[in-house]
């Protein structure tokens, strides 16, 4: 119990910081503007949780996190995986202590700034990396709800409250190559776009998760 009005507190904090940007947003339109009135009255909305309308928007959202192109990367071993049946690396790849490998096996030496082209070569981003050993942030094998209330446990996601588990999503590049994989890999479930509007949806509708 104490729990839940903790986070209805910081979702109530997190719309708060929301309201204030529509806010601003809102005087430099002209007073009475339907766009401003609609930001109000999702303010209000949120005031009062929807937590059957939260648990649908994060079941729409969790496809994606356990599509292969996020999970490689949030794997449940020390090992990241590879392909769309999410096989183990193959040249014995090891997370190492700080998520990058380990030495003389590092993800740099392999994966590049950048994709390479061509079927089955090396993806690339420059900060290619597993989460750390520390906090491995793993999505293999949660169900809905487990892996919901792990991204909302600070202790497991980082130290992110809401707004800044959301930005994540809708900002990071690491998230965004799984919509810029390289040749020969599917994209996940939903596009970016729909996938932050339902993740943003699940926040405002005060973040509860399924069961
Ligand atoms: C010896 C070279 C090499 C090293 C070192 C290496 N990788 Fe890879 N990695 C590859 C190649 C090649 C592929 C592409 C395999 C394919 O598509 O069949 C790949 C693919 C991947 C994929 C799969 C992407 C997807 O969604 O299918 C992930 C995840 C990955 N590597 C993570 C890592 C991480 C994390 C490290 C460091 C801890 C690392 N790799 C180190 C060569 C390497
Ligand atoms: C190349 C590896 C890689 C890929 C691919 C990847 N991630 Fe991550 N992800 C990480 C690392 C490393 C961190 C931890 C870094 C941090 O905390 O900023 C992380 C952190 C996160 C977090 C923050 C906290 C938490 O509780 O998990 C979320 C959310 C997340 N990733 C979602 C995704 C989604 C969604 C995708 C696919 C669209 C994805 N990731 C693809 C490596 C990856």
């Amino acid at each position: 119990m104490a729990n839940r009005i903790k986070w209805q507190i910081l979702a109530a904090l997190a719309l708060v910081g929301i309201a204030c940007a529509s806010l601003a947003a809102w005087s430099q339109r002209s007073a009475f503007a339907n766009g401003g009135r609609s930001s109000l009255v999702a303010t209000v909305a949120a005031a009062s949780p929807d937590d059957a309308a939260a648990q649908s928007a994060f079941e729409r959202a969790y496809p994606v996190f356990v599509s292969p192109r996020c999970q490689n990367c949030h794997p449940s071993g020390d090992a990241p995986l590879q392909g769309d049946d999410s096989h183990v690396h193959t040249q014995d790849v090891k997370r190492g202590t700080d998520g990058h490998g380990v030495y003389g096996m590092r993800c740099q030496t392999c994966h590049q700034d950048a994709n390479l082209p061509g079927a089955n070569m090396p993806p690339g981003n420059p900060k290619w990396g597993l989460p750390s050993p520390q906090m491995k942030m793993i999505f293999v094998g949660r169900t809905a709800g487990e892996l919901c209330r792990q991204l909302k446990d600070p202790k497991q996601n980082g130290g992110r409250n809401l707004a800044q588990i959301l930005t994540h999503v809708a900002t990071d590049d690491l998230v965004g190559w799984g919509w810029n994989p390289g040749d020969g890999r599917t994209l996940p479930p939903l596009n970016r776009p729909d996938f932050v509007a339902a993740m943003q949806e699940w926040v405002n509708d005060g973040a509860a998760c399924p069961k």
